[in-house]
């Protein structure tokens, strides 16, 4: 399953790749007017599912571009075809492809490709996470004033208060940086890298983060949801950290959304 997984990560990024390089095609808008589709999300997607329904008969997909429910038992393909979408229509060269094989809802491997670096991230529960042949491990960072974070807004920032900007404030004075890279798979990935310390962000789908919350666990770190307790399949709010960074991390979002509706 795992070699399938990098097989069909690396064609469809190699198909991301080549859209990189002659301009994005055609680009149109879903939810609102800043959440984007491109040619390349639907193509990516359709090379994906067409080769998991070929070599992995029997196993249902959940993919960001064909709609459907999460069924929540046996093995599920979870996709995200092109993870930075907005980067990608801009030309900004951030981008991904992840999916993630879920059995009765609990991450078993998953892949995330980035194909401009030829970046390969892969976990398999209990096996570690890894770039390539390269194992990973979280950061040290032990203090949010040592650490270098990364997170990402909601694409109806601009018709909530509750956006994810009291949070950036309050962390922005308080760390290294925080960055907004555009593409939360590799957030979360690069967190398993340990060059990032942190990330968090809220109302994520499944896909964006599926493969990454296994890269972090079995690199060592701890993922939960804004509640505090460890993620599941089904929450949309994530806090990704090393596991002496996390509980400081939480701590501060709490601090920050001090007077916001509480969030699971
Ligand atoms: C988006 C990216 C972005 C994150 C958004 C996601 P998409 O995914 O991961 O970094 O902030 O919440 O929706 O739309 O490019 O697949
Ligand atoms: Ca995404
Ligand atoms: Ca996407």
């Amino acid at each position: 399953m795992l070699d399938i997984a990098i097989d069909l990560a690396r064609q469809a990024g190699d198909l991301l790749r080549r859209g990189h390089q002659q301009g994005a095609g055609q680009v149109a808008s879903k939810s609102s007017a800043v959440d984007l589709v491109t040619e390349f999300d639907l193509a990516s997607e359709r090379l994906i599912s067409d080769g998991l329904r070929q070599r992995c008969p029997g196993h249902a997909i959940y993919g960001e571009e064909s709609g459907g429910a999460l069924p929540a038992a046996g093995p599920v393909w979870v996709i995200d075809p092109l993870d930075g979408t907005t980067n990608f229509a801009h030309g900004y060269p951030v981008f991904s492809v992840t999916l993630a094989l879920l059995v009765d809802g609990q991450p078993e491997l998953g892949v995330t490709y980035d194909p401009l670096r030829d970046d390969l991230f892969w976990a398999q529960r209990g096996q570690g996470a890894w770039r390539g042949e390269r194992r990973l491990h979280v950061s040290s960072a032990a203090t949010l004033g040592t650490s270098l974070l990364a997170t990402g807004f909601p694409y109806d920032r601009a018709a909530t208060a509750d956006n994810n900007l009291a949070e950036f404030s309050h962390l922005m004075p308080r760390t290294r940086g925080v960055r907004r890279g555009g593409s939360a798979a590799l957030d979360i990935a690069w967190v398993a890298a340990g060059w990032l310390d942190g990330y968090w962000e809220r109302r994520i789908e499944l896909w964006d983060v599926a493969t990454g919350v296994l890269l972090v666990r079995e690199a060592g770190g701890q993922v939960s949801s804004y509640s505090g307790r460890p993620w599941q399949p089904g929450d949309r709010n994530v806090v990704a950290a090393n596991s002496v960074l996390h509980p400081e991390l939480w701590q501060s979002l709490q601090t920050a959304r001090n007077g916001l509706p509480a969030l699971s």
